[in-house]
């Protein structure tokens, strides 16, 4: 027997084909990689969660010169959502670089990231939307973030 997993998402050609309130989170995401800390990758990201009141919480990714010790744009938002506004629903989380990437295509989650994100919509109780695009360049909107790391490791696998 074989199973074949595929993922959803749309694709808008720029920023202004979506909604206002994505563009918003958006332009929150590229306004905070300009404080990302990336001596070492000159990769600047910045991520931006929207809470379900409405707040708006930035992330950056933070390198050190002990490589391992730096931190992605994405898990360092979601941890301070988690650390600050433990009660709070995420409806949505928008992801950018600073720089436009070759070919105006989103950068996407790296793995870690996205083991994060999925057990955050996990225990978010609901759906969170994840918006990965540029101001100047392409949208990908995904309706799910557990949808980008098809079979996950799970907390209910350690206690089997
Ligand atoms: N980075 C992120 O912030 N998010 C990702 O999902 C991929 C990579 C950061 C980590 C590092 O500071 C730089 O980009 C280059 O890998």
């Amino acid at each position: 027997m074989k199973e074949k997993i595929s993922i959803e998402y749309s694709i808008y050609e720029s920023i202004s084909s979506i909604e206002p309130t994505q563009q918003e989170l958006l332009q929150s995401a590229y306004n905070s990689s300009k404080n990302a800390y990336a001596p070492y990758s000159h990769f600047n990201v910045g991520a931006a969660i929207l809470l379900e009141d409405q707040t708006i919480i930035c992330g950056n990714n933070q390198e050190n010169a002990s490589y391992p010790c730096g931190i992605c744009a994405e898990r360092n938002a979601i941890h301070n959502v988690r650390a600050n506004y433990p009660d709070f629903k995420i409806h949505s989380i928008a992801i950018t670089t600073f720089r436009l990437l070759k070919q105006s295509i989103p950068a996407t989650p790296c793995g870690l990231c996205r083991q994060v994100l999925s057990e955050t919509e996990q225990n978010n109780g609901s759906v969170i939307e994840l918006i990965l695009g540029h101001p100047e360049g392409k949208v990908f909107i995904f309706n799910s973030c557990q949808s980008l790391l098809p079979l996950a490791f799970q907390s209910k696998n350690l206690f089997n």
